[in-house]
């Protein structure tokens, strides 16, 4: 029997004469580009493999802040079957599709993006780098590529938006036990032009790190990604209140520790050694940071505060899906947060598979937790996802190139993935999606 010809284009049939632009295309612009520069002795910046970046991450960036960004819960054993989960799917690449012309754009809540894939929101990245946020979000400027700011952001997100000219951006919100808190968060990111409110449900406590506890090191003890609480005017009022629980012994490193939290708050630092209110925003955060009795009906007060999309993240089974669509969000983001919170989670490509044949295409479904590089983003979208979120990989190349380093990260898996589709034989996101990935 004869197999029928795929798909229904033309361009499956007709076969047209190459012209001179295909020709020059079949090296695509950017990877072009990194060879010339190679020719001329000019290496990338950062690793281009992640396993390259993450060990010289590991020499090069302060022992804190490799562990805080690298280090997973428990055994980490989340973390790595993250990994093994993209392993065990495979692409399938077909032959003779015309893919001279190709296009990776799609539209997320109204808004165009040049393609699938969107910066996730990482906390205390002031561990990393001076200005951190900042720097990120000029890259993510530069690439065009949607910043989800932190709730733990080490920059405001008002300073970060003001860099991103008309780049999409949203704001990621952990749900403090201030409801007035919550308020003001999610209005000051309206006012900032975010696109989406995206909850993070996840974390109502911080995981078991144990390279972060070896190391006795947590970040917003040292007023480091605590940015957007320091410059909200709900949380600055509730300083004037609060009375310091007695410390434990003044040691050499408890100094160093207060030090740094003045310095990380910011203004005079004679002032801040004066009145202690660097020492009483770490303590008011650390109460009232999260809520461990959360509900789904709560999501009704965040409906009410804003117009915007909701999308939750951390959702990783058909049930909760369910509960999502049931209580009228937006989106749906499958992610177990890079395998920092349960060791022995189930993967988030697993939960992926699940929660899309469960939503049935009702609302987008984003998707984190593994990407590394461009062919991981193709399967993510092959498995239903409808945008994916890079998380390690641009933390770390922050900490070794700044800008450079977030803009080549960014370059790299975008390259990737259009060379992944044409080889592949998918022009856009629609064939990418109706790609069969082989178990
Ligand atoms: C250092 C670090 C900090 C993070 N901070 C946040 C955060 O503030 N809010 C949040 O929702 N997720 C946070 N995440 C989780 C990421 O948004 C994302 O889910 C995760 O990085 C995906 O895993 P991967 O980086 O291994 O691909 C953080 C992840 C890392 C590595």
């Amino acid at each position: 029997m004869k197999t029928p010809m795929p798909g229904t284009g033309e361009r499956f049939r007709s076969g047209k004469p190459a012209t001179m632009k295909e020709h020059v295309d079949s090296v695509p612009p950017y990877q072009r580009e990194i060879y010339q520069r190679g020719a001329r002795g000019q290496n990338p910046r950062v690793p281009m493999h992640f396993e390259e970046l993450q060990a010289k991450a590991r020499q090069q960036l302060p022992a804190r802040a490799f562990a805080y960004v690298a280090g997973g819960a428990g055994q980490e054993s989340t973390q790595r079957a993250n990994r093994r989960a993209f392993e065990d799917w495979h692409i399938q690449p077909k032959m003779l599709r015309d893919v001279s012309e190709r296009t990776m754009k799609l539209t997320i809540f109204g808004r165009e993006w040049r393609a699938p894939l969107m910066l996730s929101p990482v906390g205390a990245l002031g561990l990393v780098r001076e200005q951190a946020d900042a720097l990120v979000a000029r890259a993510a400027a530069r690439c065009r590529t949607p910043m989800v700011f932190s709730n733990q952001a080490s920059v405001k997100m008002e300073t970060c938006a003001s860099l991103l000219g008309d780049s999409p951006r949203w704001f990621q919100l952990y749900w403090s036990k201030s409801q007035e808190l919550v308020a003001s968060l999610v209005s000051r990111a309206e006012a900032c032009g975010c696109e989406a409110i995206v909850v993070t449900l996840d974390t109502p406590l911080l995981g078991w790190r144990p390279r972060d506890l070896q190391l006795g090191s947590l970040p917003f003890a040292r007023a480091i990604g605590l940015a957007q609480y320091l410059s909200d005017p709900v949380f600055q009022s509730y300083l004037d209140e609060v009375q310091l629980r007695p410390g434990g012994p003044i040691t050499l490193a408890a100094l160093q520790v207060f030090y740094e939290a003045c310095r990380n708050y910011g203004g005079s630092l004679w002032q801040n050694l004066r009145t202690r209110r660097p020492l009483k925003a770490v303590q008011q955060f650390i109460d009232i940071y999260s809520r461990t009795d959360l509900v789904w009906a709560d999501l009704e007060f965040l409906r009410q505060h804003t117009r915007l999309p909701i999308v939750l993240k951390g959702i990783l089974c058909a049930e909760d899906a369910r509960l999502a669509l049931d209580a009228g969000m937006d989106g749906i983001w499958v992610s177990n947060h890079g395998g920092r919170q349960v060791d022995g989670a189930r993967t988030s490509l697993s939960a992926l598979v699940e929660v899309v044949a469960e939503v049935k295409g009702a609302v987008p479904v984003f998707f984190d937790s593994g990407i590394r590089a461009g062919a991981d983003v193709f399967k993510a979208l092959a498995l239903g996802a409808t945008a994916v979120g890079l998380g390690r990989p641009f933390a770390l190349a922050l900490g070794l190139a700044g800008e450079e380093g977030v803009v080549e990260v960014i370059e790299n898996t975008l390259a990737e993935l259009d060379l992944t589709m044409a080889l592949a034989g998918c022009c856009n996101l629609e064939e990418v999606r109706a790609h069969r990935l082989l178990r």
